[in-house]
């Protein structure tokens, strides 16, 4: 059998040990019934049973199956397409439709008009065993599927795209989205892409939510969540725990990708390529470290302090160093703090800046010189923001850790989407600490610190943290401003939206309208979501 390097395939024995782990209240799912076998012709074409365990019990179960197979019933074990009468005991209907969507981790259609099978009450089942053939199926063998039990609790409009929804950064269902997302980066671990954004859709209809979920059964009928999603929400419900993100979690493959995409510089793919040649941790990749690229080597160099998030108020700090390297060279240079910090949140794993100027011509080359100046400096100016310094020389390197900067393409369309065309700097900066003061000679070190442990790093009164620049043209400046502000899938979205339902092509630059052939201006971000029809979302509800 042809089996993916990365899929998460799991020896049995290790799933039994990882069940005794996990404390789910419900471990077993129902077996197959020993000798169910599945006749899809059987005596009674076109008839396919299928019994629900639930409430019956397994005994029961094998028994009744014994039965109508002796009649000539086809009778599964598996709940499967092919079955057409679903035939339970004492469970209603929508009972018996989350029952199987957990059992098969799948959305069931129901209803046999639409094309899913019946759902039957066993009263049926008796009948049509008493007479030895399928007697017809009437209302009074049916289960009644209710349809959104809790409509007050359902959310006003969970419209499809994130971009027409305010998502807060702070929700109703963090559990429940956190497993989510787990089971996205595993997905885009094994290079799945599209399932990976199916779990990431999920969880962001479910942060704009405005209420608590209380059963899988309320996340029926909005958008992505589907039968899989809804088995991970009623185990985190029920179990507080769902056993297939357990089990991602404590997997090698999992961890071990987690750690090495963690690394700045090093994305999914390489991430991959060096897990199937062996390296499970950092010092693995120390030994191989010549085969670095210059990014990867600083983000090795600085991984114990870029793991550790970036608060708001080193984030203010680092907004001080960064303006005043700029207006050495343009005074009158407007500099905003966009990313997740412009949305809210309290921290982050880099502070993002976009950087502008009515002057356009003024913006050329401005990234270079300030970054020049920001690499020749040591982290020791006593213009940030006044802090107590009182610092011997740093010698070895200045306050730029890492840098690399990337001009603008001036094609007509960038390729990468990540590029988008900007001039942009993605730094390491050396920000010094707010409180803490120098201590020892350590931080004088020539030598490269160490992510283990405690390096030179700790007692160093700065702290390696992630910047990235971006210059926007004054006239897109408020594209560029939307842009960068993300939330990633809240950007994402955006494009979807714009060129799914508007015909337009939105980038960090403009919306053209691909119909009437132009681009359409805009002085605000206000003007873009009219532009695009949409009501407008400040930041903190781009948190998608
Ligand atoms: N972005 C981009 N191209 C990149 C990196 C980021 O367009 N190569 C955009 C993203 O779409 C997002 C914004 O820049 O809108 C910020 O990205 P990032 O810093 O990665 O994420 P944050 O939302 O700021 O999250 P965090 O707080 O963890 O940094
Ligand atoms: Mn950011
Ligand atoms: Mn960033």
């Amino acid at each position: 059998m042809h089996c993916h390097p990365l899929s998460l395939c799991y020896p049995l024995r290790f799933c039994d040990a990882v069940m005794s782990l996990v404390p789910l209240k419900r471990r077993r799912r129902s077996e197959p019934v020993p000798g169910g076998t599945t006749s899809p012709a059987g005596t009674f074409p076109g008839v396919c049973v299928f019994l629900v365990e639930r409430r019956m019990g397994r005994a029961r179960r094998a028994f009744l199956t014994a039965l109508a197979q002796g009649k000539g019933f086809s009778v599964t074990p598996e709940y499967s397409d092919a079955v057409t009468h679903v035939v339970s005991e004492q469970n209603s209907g929508s009972e018996v439709l989350m029952w199987i969507e957990r059992q098969s981790s799948r959305p069931v259609e129901h209803g046999g008009a639409q094309g899913g099978p019946q759902f039957l009450d066993i009263t049926w089942f008796t009948e049509s065993m008493s007479v030895g053939r399928p007697v017809g199926v009437e209302p009074r063998h049916c289960l009644g599927v209710e349809e959104f039990p809790a409509a007050c609790n359902k959310a006003p409009e969970t419209l499809p795209y994130a971009c027409q929804r305010r998502t807060p950064l702070h929700h109703h269902n963090q559990e429940i989205t956190d497993a989510l997302h787990v089971l996205a980066k595993a997905a885009s671990f094994e290079g799945s892409e599209v399932r990976s954004l199916g779990f990431i859709r999920a969880a962001s209809v479910l942060k704009s939510l405005p209420f608590r979920l209380r059963s899988a059964e309320e996340a029926r009928g909005l958008p992505w969540c589907g039968g899989h999603c809804r088995t991970v929400i009623q185990e985190i419900l029920e179990d507080e725990a769902c056993r297939e993100v357990e089990m991602v979690k404590i997997s090698d493959q999992y961890r071990s990708m987690e750690l090495l995409t963690g690394i700045f510089g090093v994305g999914v793919r390489t991430a991959e390529r060096w897990y199937r040649e062996g390296v499970r941790s950092l010092r693995d990749l120390q030994s191989i470290e010549r085969k670095l690229t210059a990014e990867q080597r600083a983000g090795l160099r600085h991984y114990t302090d870029l793991q550790q998030p970036v608060t708001r108020e080193e984030a203010v700090r680092a907004e001080l160093l960064v303006k005043d390297a700029l207006q050495r060279f343009l005074p009158e240079v407007q500099v905003t703090m966009t990313g997740g910090f412009r949305r809210g949140k309290q921290q982050g794993h880099d502070v993002d800046f976009l950087i502008t100027h009515p002057d356009e011509g003024a913006l050329t080359g401005l990234l270079k010189k300030a970054v020049d100046w920001l690499e020749s400096k040591e982290p020791t100016s006593a213009l940030l923001g006044g802090c107590p310094m009182n610092p011997p020389p740093f010698h070895y390197m200045g306050m730029l850790l890492y840098h690399q900067i990337k001009e603008r393409s001036h094609g007509r369309r960038t390729a990468s989407i990540t590029m988008d065309g900007h001039e942009t700097c993605f730094s390491i900066v050396a920000l010094p600490n707010g409180d803490t003061e120098r201590t020892g000679l350590d931080a004088l070190s020539p030598e490269p610190v160490s992510p283990h442990g405690a390096g030179p790093e700790a007692l160093a009164s700065w702290r390696a943290v992630r910047v990235d620049l971006v210059v926007a043209a004054y006239s897109e400046y408020s594209y560029a401003l939307l842009g960068w502000t993300g939330s990633k899938h809240f950007e994402r979205e955006l494009r979807r939206f714009s060129s799914h339902k508007k015909k337009m092509s939105l980038s960090s630059h403009r919306l053209y309208d691909t119909e009437q052939c132009c681009s359409l201006p805009a002085t605000c971000e206000e003007e873009i979501f009219a532009h695009l029809g949409l009501q407008y979302l400040t930041p903190s509800d781009r948190n998608a």
